[in-house]
């Protein structure tokens, strides 16, 4: 679903509007007539697919690419072999790269069957001159090529596919452009995300992000409400409020607002059951903010809030700006304030100069905090980030270990931590049908554990109340009150 468009109204005799999002509607209508050619060559509705990689921004803003492709006549698919299909992608490790360039040789085998397919990349990966290069010289049948930065003129790059030969290509090194009002093509109909603020000041040393994300900019409060109200108005249930580093939303607005007020404002829309947000860093999560939460009754009781080491050292090195005892002493305030709060978090092995007493040091916390979830990850060094020109790259076989002691404990404690919720009686909102079992559905609690249970497809976007009866591991088996 997405806002209607009045194509009709516009003029494509004329110069393209300078203003922005009339700018890109111009393009819309524009690309829709090429659109329709196609369809007539074809002899059918054109197909497309956008495939993501990484992260909940990078998912949020294939919705923006899904919404510009239907508007202009496509057919969304999950299928590559398409008449269009674009790269979403991530590059805040090197193996989300590698895959990108792993299957841009099985696209090429399609292209070569499909004469009329495009094949257009975007997202974190092309903000990189590296990456650009390689493309330029090794996957030549590439169509279009635009970073993160320019998102929103999709409809316009789109255009230029249609107008030109060969590869378009179009990066910015920065923006402080905020585009309003594209069309948006959720993937689901009960919830969303919502970007409040893009972008990363922090500069971690290991982080590529800073460098392809561009500076910190935040939404305005009365852009990101009028997006939620209307998301409600559409069936949107749960929205998640999107950010590198949401706790220092709104500080560099005209009118400076901080994400705790923010969420006051948002928790008042009527219709809205639950909101969610990501990333919180640690530095900035302030105490206005859990006494927020702590009074929410929409607020979901899960933050998740990246830790990357145990140890002071590292962190240090890391950039991270906080000691082990003060992620510990704040873990615990949490906990203390809000003890049904689920905390999760991310873990890096391997940084440079890390040794065994550090994991140690990570082990520790993990089981001191005792965290309801970890992702763990292999360092990867990304070329320009400090800690890439770092001595003491850690050898791959010491990582590995420390990586598998690390990954253990968590299994350990969030088993422990998961498995103490047993026959409860918990609130929880249907995303789905069982992956497995088409008798079964899935739903999500606000600690975000997932719980599957007899059901049907009526039941998806619904709140209902399930009793916990199963532990498994990571989810629960449960039965609907
Ligand atoms: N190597 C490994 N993991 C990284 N992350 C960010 N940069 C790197 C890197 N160079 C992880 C961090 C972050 C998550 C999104 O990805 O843990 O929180
Ligand atoms: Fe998301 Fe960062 Fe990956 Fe970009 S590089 S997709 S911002 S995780």
């Amino acid at each position: 679903m997405h806002r209607e468009i009045d194509l009709k109204n516009i003029n494509l005799n004329l110069e393209p509007p300078e203003e922005e999002t009339e700018r890109q509607y111009y393009f819309i209508k524009k690309a829709s007539g090429y659109v329709a050619e196609l369809a007539d060559r074809l002899g059918r509705r054109p197909t497309c697919c956008v495939t993501t990689f990484g992260c909940q921004m990078n998912a949020r803003d294939s919705e923006k690419l899904a919404g510009i492709l239907e508007s202009v006549g496509y057919e969304i698919t999950e299928d590559e072999n398409a008449d269009f299909v674009i790269y979403n992608t991530c590059t805040v490790r090197d193996n989300a790269n590698q895959k990108v360039y792993g299957r841009l040789g099985v696209l090429n085998g399609y292209k070569k069957k499909n004469p009329e397919m495009k094949i257009a990349l975007c997202g974190c990966m092309m903000q990189e001159k590296t990456v650009i290069e390689k493309i330029k010289t090794s996957y030549k049948f590439v169509d279009l090529v635009f970073g993160t930065h320019n998102i929103f003129k999709f409809a316009e790059l789109l255009t230029a596919v249609y107008e030109s030969e060969g590869m378009i290509t179009d990066i910015w090194s920065d923006t402080d452009k905020i585009v309003e009002d594209l069309p948006v093509e959720r993937k689901h109909s009960f919830k969303s995300g919502i970007n409040i603020m893009f972008g990363c000041n922090n500069f971690c040393s290991y982080c590529i992000v800073p460098y392809v994300r561009g500076r910190e900019r935040s939404r305005e409060p009365k852009d990101i409400i009028m997006e939620v109200e209307r998301l409600v108005a559409d069936g949107v249930v749960e929205i998640m409020l999107l950010g590198q580093n949401v706790n220092s939303y709104g500080k560099n607005l005209e009118n400076p607002i901080t994400f705790a007020e923010l969420l006051k404002e948002v928790e008042k829309i009527e219709g809205l059951e639950r909101i969610r947000f990501m990333t919180s860093h640690p530095k900035d999560l302030s105490d206005e903010l859990i006494e927020v939460i702590k009074n929410s009754k929409k607020i979901c009781r899960h933050l998740h809030l990246p830790l990357q080491s145990g140890s002071t050292r590292i962190l240090k090195a890391m950039n991270r700006c906080y000691t082990k005892e003060k992620y510990i002493e704040l873990a615990e305030k949490i906990r203390r304030e809000i003890p049904d709060m689920a905390i999760t978090t991310d873990i890096i092995v391997g940084f440079p100069g890390e040794t065994a007493e550090d994991v140690d040091e990570t082990i520790d916390v993990i089981r001191r905090v005792r965290f309801d979830n970890a992702f763990t990850f292999i360092y990867s060094r990304r070329t320009g980030t400090p800690a890439a020109a770092m001595e003491g790259q850690v050898p791959e076989a010491e990582v590995k270990k420390g990586f598998d002691r690390v990954l253990r404990t968590v299994q350990e404690v969030a088993a422990g931590q998961i498995s103490q919720y047993r026959g409860q009686s918990v609130e929880v909102l249907v995303e789905g049908i069982n992956e497995n079992d088409s008798s079964m559905v899935t739903g999500r609690l606000s600690n975000n554990i997932l719980v599957h249970f007899k059901g049907s497809e009526s039941l998806i976007g619904r709140l209902v109340r399930v009793r916990l009866d199963e532990c498994r591991g990571f989810y629960y088996i449960g039965t609907v009150e």
